[in-house]
């Protein structure tokens, strides 16, 4: 069964992580991988963290978080934020964008979060109906950039629950079963 990991970004890897491309929706619902790791590099008031995302071996996604961040908004949501979140259009539909989300959930939860936050750009086409399908709920607050706030209460999410396709192999591994292409 494959599965997913996040893996950091080096110079070996930089190269095939930016090449990651999200479809439509880059540039109007989320930055390209290269503009979001600029983004982080000129906003360490976010304490930026991200990860590219490989699906047997090959990178298919990057997730960047606001790590433990002190909030400051409107312009900083936090602590635990879900800055940027993309998959290649090659892979959309197969529940890796769930996957990702469920992993960076386990990872905080180990910090002590007891929510994640997020935000996206109101609009046709965009990941409104993802995140509503993950149960992450409107808080009724917009950002600086009038994107909508969203939250995901962690006590609601169980890892069963919130991984419906998942099982949990061993203590450090998580499998996903991915439908093929
Ligand atoms: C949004 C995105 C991350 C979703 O990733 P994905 O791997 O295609 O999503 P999944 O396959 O894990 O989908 C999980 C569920 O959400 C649903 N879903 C996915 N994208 C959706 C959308 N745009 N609208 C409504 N539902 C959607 C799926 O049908 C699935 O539903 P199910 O639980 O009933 O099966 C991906 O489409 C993407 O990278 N989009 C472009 C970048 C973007 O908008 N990022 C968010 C920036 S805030």
């Amino acid at each position: 069964m494959p599965s997913i990991a996040l893996r950091e970004i080096t110079d070996e890897n930089r190269d095939a992580v930016a090449a990651i491309h999200a479809g439509p929706a880059e540039g109007r619902f989320v930055s390209s991988v290269a503009d979001s790791i600029e983004e982080a590099a000129e906003t360490s008031e976010g304490n930026p963290w991200y990860r590219a995302v490989y699906l047997d071996g090959e990178p298919v996604g990057f997730v960047m978080l606001s790590w433990d961040v002190t909030p400051d908004p409107p312009d900083i949501i936090g602590p635990w934020f879900l800055w940027k979140l993309l998959v290649d259009e090659r892979h959309h539909g197969r529940g890796i964008g769930r996957a990702i989300v469920d992993e960076v959930v386990r990872l905080i939860r180990a910090e002590g979060a007891t929510e994640l936050l997020t935000s996206h750009v109101i609009g046709e086409g965009g990941p409104g109906g993802f995140y509503d399908r993950l149960g992450l709920v409107p808080t009724g607050a917009l950002d600086s950039e009038g994107e909508r706030i969203l939250r995901l209460d962690l006590a609601s999410v169980g890892c069963q629950e919130s991984g419906r396709r998942w099982s949990r192999a061993t203590p450090r591994t998580w499998m996903v079963s991915v439908p093929p292409r």
